[in-house]
């Protein structure tokens, strides 16, 4: 009682919605002052283990869930762990967006496909700074949690997977240095004592397939060679969990070679608490439901052992009920004990508390965040500067940028876009400026056609598309897919453009018309027949470009900007769907598997991962020449100080920049480098370094300065380990390569990690 009477007092004190389940304890007068709980002094962790120490099993076993109940009679209020912010504040359990007034939109940024297409790594901590500041604005309303389950970092292995779009592309070494940037704006900082809000680095591990041909991720087992968890599956966690410190992570629902990923320890316990140290103030969070779903892969015969092997595996929070519903049954059972439950639970709090959650409100910078920080002019400016810079010309004769003399006729189901602009985990933005209203507001005479829908075969809209078209001097066709093609739990059975929107542009070709092709949605289609048509004169690809997606579009097809995303994905070939099952997890090739990503890939892609236009001409060239040898050991002593000797410096290459053409413009540097040394089959080359120079001005000339780990030219032996191997290497600048320089590394092989073996 005396703790739900200090609750509404809180709730007046801070104008707390009576629907919302949020609250703070209250340290000052509430059960828990002088408790060590409250003690600003003691360690986050001895905060929370004398927090724990006062529950009984009850109360144990009714806070192991996303929505955990609280202790009334301590004055700790319920809790619900579910929120989600992939691309700003989202709708979902925990998040409650107001029917009007205050705190009824948050800053809707781009989908994260987008946003990594852009290679810039200040923008992507400067986004996530806004979205972790409009968090705790929501927060402090009472209307979001202090924790979100957000960024999704499994690389995006096979084109149909329905959540690429959540994901900054296929490349591990790509998303590594996204999420790190990512969870530096999120959390506050590289392990700040006080966390600005927890991120939730998901879904660990080897998940990436929704539903395909009814293998469904609640119960596919992914069998995953030690190699290549190593090398492609587990760079992007590692990045998240060792480098970046994050407060949690989400285990998946899929298993990996027989083991559930919320059930296995080796996960769990030997690869992210002891290779990477992940610490006791860090908890694992399940699936939603992933527990219940050991059923699923017939792992348990019942839900009491789901729960006991859960907690004993090291999934700290059942997202579900399982745990909730059935662990006072498996304790009575003996599957586990009370210390079990309670060293779960004493991580989860000791991320409340370095959250400040027990903590007085007063000396708190992020407990004063409010309305006035959403949605503030510059909010808005960065959402359209990230989907501009991300923006990826494909293909271009020429054509754009359009001048604003022309009259279009603008096509297609996207040419109106507002929600689709958004993705998914969208929350509500103030507002979303279609292609259509974008290019009315940059001064194109502009009629709007729909033509056909995204998957229709009805062609009854042609002729008057085709009307618009020839009354107009220039046709922008918007397209692609969405939301009903691409989807949580909803993978793609073909990567071709959907329904009868070629054969719409195809007959819009005929006219003979400047014809520009706008491609939305996250995963590609193949445009093979776009490219190869000399009367499709452009072809850009806008992801989900987000609130102000529509004028980003615009202000390139009209040349305000010029656009230097590069695609963070291959763009396969539609034949790529029959030539490998979705489910057959390898990446090297092999004689049923033409290998997959750009690294491995032996058939020819539509577009190349990294293919990205501009508007000027680039001529590059190294600005030092590099040394021709290395000796390995000589960089693995000097690289001994550093933190992890795959982080030691390797070299830092420098790439002159010359825009040789009549515009600015931003330009990506990719490095990538291509080796015979290591284990045999060999890459075609893999990405090490990239960096976006800002706002090359014409006829000058920039410098990309390129920092090279060792890691990154370490490749990875069969048992996961990373090795500097001796022999030839060559450095690779730009797609298609502009410049290249080789060298030799010298003396014996090196071994630079040592990864733990799986149980035998
Ligand atoms: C634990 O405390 C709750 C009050 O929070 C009480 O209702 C319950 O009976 C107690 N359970 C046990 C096992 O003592
Ligand atoms: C908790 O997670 C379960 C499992 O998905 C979900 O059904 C439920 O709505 C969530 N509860 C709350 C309060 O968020
Ligand atoms: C524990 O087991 C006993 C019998 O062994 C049973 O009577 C009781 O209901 C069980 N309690 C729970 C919570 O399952
Ligand atoms: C509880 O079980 C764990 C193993 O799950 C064991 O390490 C621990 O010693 C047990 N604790 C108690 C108090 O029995
Ligand atoms: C375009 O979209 C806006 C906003 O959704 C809507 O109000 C308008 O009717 C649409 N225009 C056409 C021609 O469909
Ligand atoms: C697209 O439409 C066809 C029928 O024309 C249908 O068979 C297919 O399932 C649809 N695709 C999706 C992803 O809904």
């Amino acid at each position: 009682m005396l703790g739900a009477f200090c609750i509404s007092i809180l709730a007046v004190l801070y104008a707390v919605p009576a629907s919302t389940a949020y609250g703070f304890p209250d340290c000052a007068n509430g059960p828990l002052a002088h408790t060590t709980v409250c003690d600003t002094s003691a360690t986050p962790l001895a905060r929370a283990k004398a927090l724990i120490a006062m529950f009984n099993t009850t109360e144990l076993v009714s806070n192991t869930d996303n929505a955990s109940a609280g202790v009334a009679r301590l004055g700790l209020p319920a809790y619900n762990w579910w929120s989600e912010a992939l691309h700003g504040v989202a709708s979902s359990p925990g998040v409650t967006f107001a029917s009007s007034g205050d705190f009824r939109f948050a800053t809707s940024f781009p989908g994260p496909i987008l946003m990594s297409a852009a290679f810039d790594d200040a923008m992507i901590k400067a986004v996530a700074s806004v979205i972790s500041t409009e968090a705790r604005a929501f927060n402090n309303a009472g209307r979001a949690g202090l924790d979100y389950f957000t960024p999704n970092i499994n690389p995006f292995r096979d084109p149909r997977w329905g959540r690429g779009q959540e994901t900054p592309g296929e490349d591990p070494f790509r998303i590594a240095q996204y999420v790190f940037s990512l969870i530096d704006g999120l959390q506050g900082g590289i392990d700040p004592p006080r966390f600005k809000i927890a991120a939730d680095c998901k879904h660990f591990a080897g998940y990436d397939i929704e539903d395909w041909e009814g293998n469904l991720r609640y119960a596919f087992d992914a069998v995953i060679s030690t190699q290549d968890l190593s090398e492609f599956y587990l760079p992007p966690f590692q990045s998240c969990v060792r480098d970046a410190k994050v407060a949690s992570v989400m285990c998946s629902y899929n298993a990996v070679n027989g083991v559930p990923s919320c059930a296995d320890a080796y996960l769990l316990k030997t690869i992210l608490r002891d290779f990477w140290g992940f610490d006791e103030e860090r908890w694992v969070t399940s699936d939603c439901d992933a527990v219940g779903n050991f059923i699923d892969h017939k792992f348990v015969a019942d839900l009491p052992h789901a729960a006991a092997d859960g907690i004993k595996a090291g999934t700290d929070i059942d997202c579900g009920s399982t745990y909730g519903n059935n662990l006072a049954a498996a304790l009575n059972m003996s599957l586990l004990n009370v210390s079990d439950i309670a060293t779960a639970l004493t991580r989860q709090y000791a991320s409340l508390v370095r959250l400040g959650y027990f903590d007085p409100a007063a000396a708190q910078p992020f407990r004063q965040l409010g309305w006035a920080d959403v949605n503030t002019p510059s909010s808005q400016q960065l959402a359209y500067e990230a989907a501009v810079a991300g923006v990826v010309l494909l293909k271009n004769d020429g054509t754009l940028p359009l001048s604003k003399s022309k009259k279009l006729a603008l096509i297609g189901p996207w040419a109106n876009a507002t929600r689709q602009l958004q993705g998914n985990y969208q929350g509500i933005a103030p507002f979303l400026v279609s292609p259509f209203a974008a290019a009315q507001a940059a001064g194109f005479a502009t009629t709007l056609t729909a033509g056909t829908a995204i998957n229709s075969t009805d062609t009854s809209g042609f002729a008057a598309a085709l009307a618009a078209a020839r009354a107009a001097d220039a046709i922008v066709f918007a397209g692609g897919i969405d939301g009903s093609i691409e989807a949580e739990a909803k993978d793609r059975d073909e990567i071709t453009w959907p329904g009868n929107q070629l054969d719409l542009v195809a007959q819009l070709a005929g006219l003979g018309k400047p014809l520009v092709v706008l491609q939305f949605g996250g995963g590609q289609v193949d445009g093979a027949a776009l490219k190869s048509n000399p009367k499709v004169n452009a072809i850009l690809y806008g992801g989900y470009p987000g609130q102000a997606g529509g004028t980003a579009i615009m202000d390139i097809v009209s040349g305000k900007v010029s656009p230097a995303g590069r695609l963070p994905v291959t763009q396969y070939p539609a034949s790529y769907v029959d030539a490998v099952p979705m489910t057959d997890m390898s990446l090297r090739p092999s004689a049923t598997n033409p290998g997959r990503t750009y690294k491995w890939l032996t058939t020819a892609p539509t577009f190349e991962f990294g293919t990205g236009l501009s508007f000027t001409t680039f001529r590059l060239g190294f600005a030092r020449t590099p040394p021709a040898s290395y000796s390995i050991q000589a960089l693995v002593a000097a690289g001994r100080s550093a933190a992890h000797l795959d982080l030691a410096p390797f070299d830092t290459f420098s790439v002159s920049v010359h825009n040789a053409g009549k515009v600015a413009s931003d330009f990506v540097a990719l490095l990538f480098v291509k080796t015979t040394a290591g284990p045999a089959p060999f890459p075609n080359k893999e990405l090490i370094s990239y960096v976006r120079t800002k706002g090359v001005a014409a006829g000058h000339t920039a410098t990309a300065s390129l920092p090279v780990t060792l890691g990154s030219i370490a490749r990875v032996d069969a048992q996961g380990n990373a090795w500097l191997f001796p022999g030839d290497y060559t450095l690779m600048v730009d797609v298609p390569t502009a410049i290249t320089h080789s060298f030799r590394l010298t003396g014996s092989a090196a071994q630079l990690t040592h990864f733990p073996a799986p149980p035998s």
